[in-house]
């Protein structure tokens, strides 16, 4: 299937997890792509396994928590790729050396550098590529937020805050450029999988899950890819919960 035949995809935090199954599945689907992370290894093992789908893949070493990266970035890849049709927004959750804490006892300076990530990263890299998208009259974006945005979570306040402000964002901007083609939405993840997590904590968050069960990370990326797919096309301006029904508890044991 070569649903994004043509297509160019911007796919930031790419190098595992929920970018690199986003990227696959773009691959998969016949995208070139301009990949990003700031683990050089993962990255280009990455994108040489996707080159193995006879699609155009660059690579893009840096911290999206740099303007002048971001700024860097989108020109680079429109260079190498003569511009991007396909935003995957992904990159967030906590910069390096930067603890997470209960809202009171936390070092404002940490909160505020946790919502940048979960934030303005990708409002900025949304702010650079939407004017080409708005004149091409052709654009699919998608930004990752998180359970932990309509839910809350403890000792995770200025991640959750910076989650739900993209929300905001993706409503109010896709009323703007929806009507010049452009399609922009948030999902909502919930349970994939993470490297970081206890099998305790796991286990617990596959026990909410309506299914009994961690969500698998191909499981994300195909949704994701879905959303930018013109097989969304009315799709726009929405939180996508992608977490087997977490944000619906269930109320009975
Ligand atoms: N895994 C979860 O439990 C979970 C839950 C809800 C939402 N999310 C969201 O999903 C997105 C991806 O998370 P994941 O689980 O795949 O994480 P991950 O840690 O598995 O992968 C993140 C990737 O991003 C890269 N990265 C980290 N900082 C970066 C930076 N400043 N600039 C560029 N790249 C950077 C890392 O090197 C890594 O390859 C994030 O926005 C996260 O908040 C994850």
């Amino acid at each position: 299937m070569s649903r994004f035949a043509g297509k160019v995809a911007l796919v930031t935090g790419a190098g595992r997890g929920i970018g690199a199954a986003t990227a696959t599945e773009l691959a998969k689907g016949g995208a070139a792509l301009a990949l990003n992370d700031v683990d050089a290894d993962r990255l280009e093992d990455l994108a040489a396994g996707l080159r193995g789908h006879g699609v155009k893949v660059t690579t893009h070493l840096g911290s999206v928590m740099e303007e002048d990266f971001i700024r860097a970035f989108v020109d680079d890849a429109t260079t190498a790729h003569g511009r991007i049709d396909l935003l995957a927004n992904n990159a967030g959750g906590g910069p390096p050396m930067t603890p997470w804490a209960e809202f009171a006892q936390s070092d404002f300076a940490h909160f505020r550098a946790i919502f940048e990530m979960n934030f303005f990263t990708q409002a900025q890299l949304l702010h650079a590529l939407l004017p080409g998208m708005v004149e091409r009259r052709y654009g699919k974006v998608v930004c990752v937020s998180s359970i932990s945005a309509v839910l809350g979570q403890e000792s995770g306040s200025a991640y959750a805050s910076g989650k739900l402000a993209l929300h905001a964002l993706v409503s109010s901007v896709s009323k703007e450029v929806a009507r010049h083609g452009v399609n922009i939405n948030a999902v909502i993840l919930g349970n994939p999988p993470h490297p970081s997590r206890t099998p305790d904590r796991q286990a617990y968050l596959d026990r909410l899950s309506h299914f009994d069960r961690v969500g698998r990370l191909e499981e994300f990326g195909k949704a994701i890819a879905f959303l930018l797919s013109d097989d969304a096309s009315y799709i726009s301006g929405a939180a996508v919960p992608i977490d087997g029904g977490l944000i619906a508890p269930r109320l009975n044991e």
